[in-house]
């Protein structure tokens, strides 16, 4: 049994063929896949989808790449779409991203921000997005995260920043880089960390896993995911699945 915790198969590139996609999670043993949102309008196709398959689950956010469209009213729009759908289980995929450019960060910690009070308002878990921007995002989870639960996905910070986030009670979500060959640090995070705060996820399309790197990522493929944290660990995958499974139900309240 496994759980896809960060997934975005409301992309075009699962237009053509999602039922095969969706039918070849639960063939690899998947229960759940949360499918964030990182738009309004990716949001409400996650809750689209929600409908359309039993083990979709959504998230409703708005991604930092995006947030050029954000609207004041988006903020309640997307408590509305939350309170209104009870397979919205999270709001993610939120966060800092400053790969491409720092020049809008104080209008994506505004954003980020506003989305975690959303967040905290409906008591649901987020589902953080965090690339280059590690020192913005603990000094916001520290002041503002308070009262708040949830994620940093793909998880890409040093085994410090790790045990701080795990101090402050945050899930660290791991996915296809934990399987490329210049994972560098992140390896050697994923071995020490308490095993009852990891997550395993795709984030698909993007991030595909070796053996599959270079191709469209999937759901199914968190399995290969789970195979390499078990070698890590030296466990099973069996322990590996049970145990994150469990972390992912307890953290979006789901059974
Ligand atoms: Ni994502």
């Amino acid at each position: 049994m496994l759980i896809d915790t960060h997934a975005h198969i409301d992309d075009e590139k699962f237009e053509s063929d999602r039922d095969e996609v969706v039918a070849r999670a639960k063939e690899a043993g998947l229960i759940k896949i949360i499918n964030m949102g990182d738009s309004i309008a990716s949001s409400r196709r996650a809750i689209a989808l929600t409908e359309k398959y039993d083990i979709v689950y959504a998230g409703v956010g708005v991604h930092p790449e995006m947030i050029g469209e954000v609207q004041e009213s988006d903020y309640a729009l997307m408590a509305e779409l939350a309170e209104k759908h009870d397979k919205v289980v999270a709001i993610g995929e939120i966060g800092l991203d400053y790969h491409y450019t720092k020049d809008n960060s104080e209008i994506q910690k505004n954003v980020f921000i506003r989305q975690l009070d959303v967040a905290r308002q409906l008591n649901l878990p987020v589902s953080i997005h965090d690339r280059d921007a590690h020192g913005d995002l603990m000094t916001i989870l520290k002041r503002e995260g308070q009262g708040i639960r949830g994620t940093i996905h793909c998880y890409s910070g040093s085994a410090e920043m790790a045990k701080d986030l795990l101090k402050m009670g945050w899930y660290l979500g791991v996915d296809g880089p934990l399987t490329f060959k210049n994972a560098a640090k992140l390896p050697e995070v994923i071995a020490t960390i308490p095993l009852e705060r990891l997550l395993l996820e795709t984030d698909c399309p993007y991030l595909a896993p070796v053996p599959k790197r270079g191709t469209r990522n999937e759901p199914a493929y968190v399995s290969y995911v789970a195979q390499k944290v078990a070698e890590i660990r030296g466990m099973s995958v069996t322990e590996i699945s049970e145990i994150t499974t469990q972390n992912a139900l307890d953290l979006f309240g789901l059974n």
